[in-house]
């Protein structure tokens, strides 16, 4: 979809649907419309549409302005218009018109900028919603809305925020689609490939072998590709657009997790090949900020990997060596996450990074403490803990602090190693970041699990059914803010 800005009357705009926000009212719902078209309105087409939030209601426009339909969305009451509301409506509206075969909008900006919001919230929600992954389809009758004219002054803030509300928007589509491709479709070395896509003058990605790894000591991380006939890929990107210490940013990458020799129930275990959407997230940040020549250094590390069982697969009992030296007992094999995790958490050191994020698919505990409405996060860093929270916050990508008590560290002690990769059921969600947590050490870091939030089963007004690309909006925004 192309978007466009262009500084006319909304009566002028030549388009197939004029869309027009309009916040909650009980009185004539006219008023809040610009007066060109208000007198066009008759009161009977109303009807009962009252401008509560996500509400759509479209009508023919008169035959004597440009545009050929009008689609006044609501906002919901005015003094609780957020920027989340306005991408709902984006998304909405876009999904609306897309289906009703319009191939032309334009967007009303009067109400967004008098509630000193941007548009380019909306623009984000009608990219984000009409997202479609229709690769597999052999019929492909898929509808597409061509463009999206944003009737406005075209100053530099407005570009601006265009600008970056469309590539961070692009850049979750990139994700959601390697999270919706099939395991078979997105083996590590498709993974690889797609992160090798990404290489530019200031974005370089290397790949780690499997004899590289070995060379390093990562027992822990080989020791779950160990099952797997695909090789193994441990990808390293580097972005370099500023001065100082990098932010590492690690995805789990496990393009399929059947739960190893410890073998998960068939029951939805289909799911499993989203278990690398914490890796997607981080492709899509890099994606992100070198498009946007963000003036900060990035790594992005995945290390990527099946967790198959096979005759060479890790058994319940096996203790190896991680890259810092820790001996592991693997407990369960289907613990894997935190496995490659201490290995890419002991590699990120190397880069002496400011901070380490990790985000990741990593427990079932997760999505039963959340459902779908937050991710989990675990640190050790306060500072960082309450930026992520605010650019959650600002991008409803919400994130929940939860405890890393001390008593955690007994509940993943091992009698004969020095810790397990598992504390059993109880405090799942906490035990798994402990274990993290022991690897990284006292270097300023922040876990994120977003095993509730990486995938939805129902469709929601910008983040349709399926993949949802969560963390790339959420990383972005605070590396925007990090001083
Ligand atoms: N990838 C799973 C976690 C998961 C479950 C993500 C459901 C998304 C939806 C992870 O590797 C896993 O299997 N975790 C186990 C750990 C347990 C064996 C200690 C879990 O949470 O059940
Ligand atoms: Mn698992
Ligand atoms: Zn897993």
């Amino acid at each position: 979809m192309n978007i466009f800005i262009k500084n006319i009357a909304e009566e002028t705009c030549l388009c197939e649907a004029l869309i027009i926000p309009v916040t909650e009212s009980s009185a004539d719902i006219r008023k809040g419309l610009p007066a060109q078209i208000a007198k066009h309105v008759n009161k009977n087409h109303l009807n009962s549409f009252s401008g509560k939030q996500n509400e759509i209601l479209m009508i023919p426009a008169p035959s004597d302005i440009k545009p050929k339909r009008i689609l006044l969305v609501g906002l919901g009451k005015k003094d609780s218009v957020t920027a989340d509301k306005i991408r709902q409506a984006g998304g909405k509206t876009a999904v609306y018109l897309r289906e009703a075969g319009i191939k032309s909008m334009a967007l009303s900006t009067g109400l967004i900028s008098s509630l000193k919001m941007s548009p380019a919230e909306f623009a984000e929600g009608a990219v984000l919603g009409l997202y479609t992954f229709t690769k597999y389809k052999t019929e492909n009758k898929a509808k597409h809305i061509k463009s999206l004219t944003i009737l406005s002054k075209s100053s530099h803030d407005i570009k601006e925020k265009l600008k970056f509300a469309k590539i961070n928007a692009d850049a979750v589509c990139f994700a959601r689609d390697l999270i919706n491709n099939p395991s078979n479709d997105m083996t590590p070395k498709d993974l690889a490939s797609a992160a090798l896509t990404l290489r530019t003058k200031k974005l370089t990605v290397k790949v780690l072998e499997k004899k590289d790894v070995q060379k390093l000591g990562m027992g822990a991380y080989l020791a779950v590709a160990s099952g797997s006939c695909e090789p193994s890929k441990f990808i390293v990107l580097q972005y370099k657009g500023g001065k100082g210490a990098p932010v590492v940013l690690i995805g789990k990458s496990i393009t399929f997790d059947s739960g190893g020799i410890s073998l998960k129930p068939a029951d939805g275990m289909e799911k499993m090949k989203y278990d690398m959407a914490g890796g997607a997230a981080v492709l899509g940040v890099l994606k992100a900020a070198s498009e946007l020549k963000m003036p900060v250094n990035l790594i992005g590390i995945l290390p990527a990997t099946e967790n198959l069982p096979s005759g060479s697969a890790v058994k319940p009992g096996d203790i190896v060596r991680t890259m810092n030296g820790k001996t592991v007992e693997i407990v369960n094999t289907d613990a894997e996450g935190r496995l490659i995790l201490a290995d890419a958490i002991e590699y990120a050191k190397r880069f002496k990074p400011k901070a380490i994020i990790d985000i990741a698919t990593l427990t079932g505990a997760c999505s039963i403490t959340f459902g779908n409405e937050a991710i989990a996060m675990m640190g050790n860093n306060n500072e960082l803990k309450q930026q992520i929270t605010e650019s959650g916050d600002k991008t409803s990508e919400r994130v929940w602090e939860m405890p890393l008590f001390e008593e955690y560290k007994d509940y993943i002690k091992s009698d004969i190693a020095d810790i397990k990769n598992s504390g059993g059921r109880n405090g799942s969600l906490l035990t798994s970041a402990y274990f993290l947590y022991v690897f990284a050490g006292q270097t300023p870091w922040v876990h994120l699990d977003i095993a509730g939030t990486a995938w939805t089963e129902k469709d929601k007004p910008y983040v349709p059914k399926g993949a949802t690309g969560i963390g790339t909006r959420l990383i972005l925004d605070l590396i925007k803010e990090l001083k």
